[in-house]
Parts: structure tokens; sequence; C-alpha cells
């Protein structure tokens, strides 16, 4: 997708988008393009009734002086209210009508626009962004689909003062890459996206300046992580940790390390999960997917900061090597683990992808993305991450970051308690705790593998990885959920 910012003459053709305020704010273009429609805008608007709110749309196709395009009118709601996330929604609504059209080029007619939260470079910058979120389509295997039913569109205008708007949107677009790099890698089935496919997929970051290493079985199995390889043992793919490396910070400082749970795919183990819905589980690594997406946009965008990538890749599957529930696997901390339900996995995995990135990287701070529970989607549905973390200060860091992206997250409880749920008769501890705070246990196990002074945090995605529904900026599907949190969390706390 193209995507320009101009203030050159709005073209006859295409579709001509223009914001409209409930307050009657309306952008330059709006006098004009009335005025070559021998106004047929203004007789639309008074027609329709159209008033403006939030994400309305009016469609004025074909009018005279724009025969072979279309306006439309999306409400942006009172010009004093809009945020930039808004402007974004603005963007993806209005881009999603013109997909379901033919039209090959939107412009969106926004100069002279001052909404009172944002400047109006910013403004432009949010609407492209928003705008190119939503043309996102995972594709690849329609080989049927008639050339017809594909949206045609090639080309995003931002009609707008255009040198600022530019500069502010290439760092969108960087992070635009990284959450569609996310996208796809969430959306592809687990015959094609399995440890050493994904791995393939991470070194393609060493384009972006990222150093990737892969851990294979022997070296793994060297090192002790009995917990990890123990998940993957009944698979005939082999288990592989990825590590990527983005030093863009100071020579010698300590990383902040980003660690992701990759099932590949979760069937539950010998711990069998139910038939339906199983499929869902080929996004049990949208943890991984998130943390490769930031890698992508924090390496992409050239960040100044030491960033390390971490994702523990395994698919969990039952065969006659499998692990059984109730075996004791030892993990890479030495501490020993009750496997009782073998579907209780990704903390399995974690445990030892995060001793492992504490052993080799000594981070500052680490916070881990695992799509690790139902339980959190009974708490949560599918608004908010959850965020488990005894650090009061990175709970507010990370809490700014999911506010000001949109990637929200609500703490949730992390305490002595429910470390002593997770309990085991005859093992250090258990892979499940009892009936209650599913999410949390899960958290209490991950906790056990943090060491001394090292300030974590974990967030179950497993209700943001994937979406059921269209939202503004999001196609139904991959969400690229975290990229933009990450890298913000990154942005506002370890640049300068
Ligand atoms: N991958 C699942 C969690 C999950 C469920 C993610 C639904 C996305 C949507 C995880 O490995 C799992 O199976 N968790 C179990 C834990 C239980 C056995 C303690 C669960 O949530 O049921
Ligand atoms: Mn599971
Ligand atoms: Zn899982």
């Amino acid at each position: 997708m193209q995507i320009t910012f101009s203030t050159a003459a709005l073209p006859k053709s295409g579709a001509v988008i223009i914001p409209l305020f409930e307050d009657g704010k309306k952008p330059k273009a709006y006098a004009d393009i009335d005025a070559a429609t021998d106004g047929a805008i203004e007789r639309a608007v008074k027609a329709a009734e159209f008033k403006a709110k939030k994400g309305a749309i009016l469609e004025i196709v074909a009018p005279a002086g724009i025969a072979n395009g279309r306006v439309i009118l999306i409400g942006a709601g009172t010009s004093k209210d809009l945020s930039a996330l808004d402007a974004e929604a603005l963007g993806g609504s209005a881009i999603n009508r013109v997909l379901s059209t033919r039209e090959k080029i939107a412009v969106f007619a926004v100069a002279g626009i001052t909404p009172k939260k944002l400047d109006a470079a910013q403004l432009a910058a949010r609407i492209a962004h928003g705008a190119r979120m939503k043309t996102y389509r995972f594709d690849k295997y329609r080989t049927k689909e008639e050339k017809t039913e594909k949206p045609v569109l090639a080309k995003i205008a931002i009609h707008s003062a255009t040198t600022k708007a530019k500069t502010i949107y290439e760092t969108f677009d960087k992070i635009g890459d990284g959450i569609f790099l996310t996208r796809d890698l969430v959306s592809e089935p687990a015959n094609v996206l399995y440890p050493a496919s994904f791995a393939k997929r991470c070194n393609e970051l060493v384009k972006l300046g990222v150093k990737v290493k892969v851990l294979s079985d022997p070296e793994m199995k060297k090192l002790g992580m009995g917990a990890l390889l123990g998940v993957g043992q009944g698979s005939v793919r082999d288990s592989k940790i990825v590590a990527m490396e983005w030093l863009g910070g100071k020579k010698g400082e300590a990383p902040v390390a980003l660690v992701g749970k990759g099932v590949t795919f979760d069937t539950g183990g010998i711990s069998l999960k139910p038939g339906p819905g199983m499929g869902d589980m080929k996004w049990d690594m949208g943890g991984a997917g998130a943390v490769t997406g930031a890698m992508a946009a924090i390496a992409g965008r050239n960040a100044k900061a030491n960033v390390i990538g971490v994702i523990g890749l395994v698919e969990n599957m039952p065969d006659g090597n499998a692990q059984r529930p109730g075996d004791v696997v030892k993990s890479m901390s030495g501490q020993t683990i009750e496997v009782l339900n073998t579907d209780a996995e990704g903390r399995l995995v974690l445990a030892d992808a995060l001793w492992w990135t504490q052993e080799t990287y000594k981070p500052k701070a680490m916070i881990d993305l695992a799509t690790l529970t139902g339980a959190i989607i009974v708490s949560l549905a599918h608004e908010f991450g959850g965020m488990f973390t005894k650090d009061d200060k990175l709970a507010k860091q990370l809490a700014a970051a999911g506010e000001a992206t949109g990637d929200l997250l609500w703490r949730m409880p992390l305490t002595k308690n429910h470390d002593e749920m997770i309990k085991s008769d005859i093992a250090d501890m258990q892979n499940i705790g009892g009936k209650g705070a599913g999410s949390s246990t899960a958290a209490a196990f991950l906790g056990r593998f943090i060491k001394e002074g090292v300030s974590w945090a974990h967030l179950d995605i497993a209700g943001m990885a994937w979406n059921e529904k269209d939202k503004p900026t999001i196609p139904k599907g991959g969400s690229g959920y975290g990229v933009r949190l990450l890298d913000e969390y990154v942005r506002a706390n370890y640049e300068g």
C-alpha cells in the first residue's frame, strides 16, 4: 500500500474521504468539493440528516464533478474530544468502506481540521496508520478468489500539511510492519509454522540489524531445559529457543528482555483438549508472535535501547513418547515440577525460557507475553490483557503504554497465597493450582523462575491475540496485540 502526504489538488476520481464533526468543524476541502459537485454534498448531508456521530458514514457515489468516484463523509464526533486513537479508528473505518468498492485511490481530506488534542501532523499520521492497519489481509492460501473479490485499493493519500506528518508517519510505518509480521505469524496454520520454520522467519530480522541466535534440542538438553523439552517430546517437530538481540542503546547497559510463549500448536498433549475449537490453538504462539513483531518494530525504527527478544518454540502433541500427567521434570533452574496436566504447558516452556534469558542476558527488566490461560478470558473477555507483577512502577509503565497505544492491560492479583496453591506432594511445585484463580496460579508458577532483583511482569494475552470480530483498525483474525504495547514501553522508558 502506497501512503502519501500532500496538499496537491484533490483528484477527480477515487474515493474522497471527508471527516465531519458534530460541532460543525470541516476540512478546508469541504466547500471546494461541495462547489465542484454542484452542492451535492451539502444536499446529501441535509437529506440524510447526517449528524457526524463517531463512525457514522454517508457515501455519495458518482456526484457531478467527480463522476467516476465517490465522496465518503465520516462522522468524527466532537472535535475537542478526538484523540490520537480516535483518529486511527476514523482512518480504519473509512478505509474499510473503501475496501468494499473498486476504488484504487483513497484521499483523506483533512487539511484545516484542528482537533483540540492533536496537531495537524499527528492527525494526518494517525489517520494514515489506522487506515493502513485495516488493509491487512491474510489471503495467501486463497487460490480461487475472483479478481473482482479482492480489494484493489493501492494508494492512501492524506491531503494535509506534508513534511512533519511524513516524518511522524515513518515511525508508524515501522511499527505497522511489526504488527503485520505478528498477524502473519499468528494466522499461519501449524503445519506451516512450527518451531523450525518459525525460527527461520525470525532470521529475516537480520536485515533490520537484529542478531538472531537459535538453540536446538542438543544444546537445550545440555543446558538442562527439562521443562521446555518435556512439552515438545510428544511431537515429531524439534523444539527451539530463538533469541533476537537489538543493541541500539548504550554499550554495556543491561537490556530489557521480552519473552514469548511460542506453542505452535497446543493439542493439550495427553491431557487432550476437546475437539471443538481446538483449531484455535494454532495461535498459541501469540506471545512469541508479539515479541517477534515488537523486535521488528524496535529495530525497524532504530530504537536507542538494548532489547532482547526470546521465544520458546514447541509443539504440544500426544504420542507414544509424549509426557504423561504425573511426570516429574527438572527445569534449567534446578527446580523440579510435577506435571499434573500436560495442557498447562505454556508455563513449562516459559520456565526454562525465562531462566535462560536471565542467565544469558542479565536483564534489568523482563516482560513475558503468553496465551497462557482460558481463565483470563473469563476475567477480562477480549478487552484487556491481564498483567501480573509485584513491581508497582513497572505496572504503571506498562499500563501507560497500554493506554497510549490501545493495547490495554488490566492488573491482576499475584500473591503469596497463589504461590502456595501450586505446592506439590512429591516435587518442588506442580504445574496447576486448584479450582480457582487459574491465571494467578499460572503467574505464580512463572514467578518461581524469576531471580531476585529482576523487575518482571507477566502478560496473559489469551483473550487478545485473536479477534473473533472486526475492530476499526483490526480485521477479524490475528490482532497484532502487544507489538505497540512493547514498542511504546521501550520508547517511553529506555530511550534517552
Ligand atoms: N493455550 C492454553 C490457554 C488458552 C485457552 C489460550 C484459550 C487461548 C485460548 C493453555 O495452554 C491451556 O491449555 N491452559 C489451560 C490451563 C489449565 C490446564 C490449568 C486452561 O486454560 O484451561
Ligand atoms: Mn494448553
Ligand atoms: Zn497453550
